[in-house]
């Protein structure tokens, strides 16, 4: 069974408090956003492998550590998880960009993928999706079905407000990949928002309404 983590670093909590105010406006709400995903990017990357390498500093030739593991594609869910990706390429520059876009069908409220394009070779790639909200998992559960089916393996989920209904249908739809959040809320309200939440993460990114 994958983890399911809750990042309780106090940097991380202060800044969600921060961007869960309603008068947080657009500009603050991006920038917070990023920082608190760079802090979580810090926190998922602990179990990379590392390897010794040789190398020569300015004193003597001695044995230090690099990354080992499979290179990074963090995977923003269109649009909110657009939000962020900048956060995690801070820490890790080299990582590839994967996008998947889905839209909920008005009627049957299923989402449905309508963008998917990702770097090749996903199997030996470690996939990071971001989205804001885990709210329902609908989505979550999507984008993890359609990495799967191109072939990767190692995935993370990264989100920053998560519903106990959403981490339930997506760790029981995919037990094997880690589910990391910075706070789990209480529980969805009738119309799909997470309560308390911070309202709509894409609109509040963007300006839209
Ligand atoms: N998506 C959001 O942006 N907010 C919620 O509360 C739920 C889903």
């Amino acid at each position: 069974m994958g983890k399911f983590e809750i990042l309780n670093h106090p940097l991380i909590q202060h800044k969600l408090t921060i961007i869960r105010n309603e008068e947080c406006g657009t500009r603050e709400f991006r920038q917070v956003v990023n920082e608190i995903a760079e802090l979580m990017a810090y926190e998922v990357s602990r179990d990379m492998p590392l390897e010794d390498v040789e190398v020569k500093t300015p004193v003597e030739t001695t044995t230090a550590k690099q990354l080992a593991g499979k290179k990074v594609v963090v995977v923003p869910i269109l649009r909110a998880g657009l939000g962020m990706v900048d956060g995690i390429l801070e820490l890790i520059p080299a990582a590839k960009v994967g996008h998947i876009g889905m839209y909920r069908d008005e009627e049957t409220l299923q989402p449905h993928e309508y963008f998917v394009k990702m770097p090749d070779d996903l199997g030996n790639r470690e996939m990071i999706i971001v989205d804001p909200m885990l709210a329902t998992g609908g989505s979550a559960i999507m984008a993890v079905d359609a990495l799967k089916k191109r072939g990767a393996q190692a995935i993370k989920f990264v989100c920053l407000v998560a519903a106990p209904e959403g981490v339930k249908a997506l760790r029981e739809a995919h037990p094997d990949i880690d589910v990391y959040a910075a706070a789990l809320d209480d529980h969805l309200n009738e119309d799909g928002y997470i309560v308390p939440g911070l309202g709509d993460a894409g609109d509040r990114l963007f300006g839209t309404k």
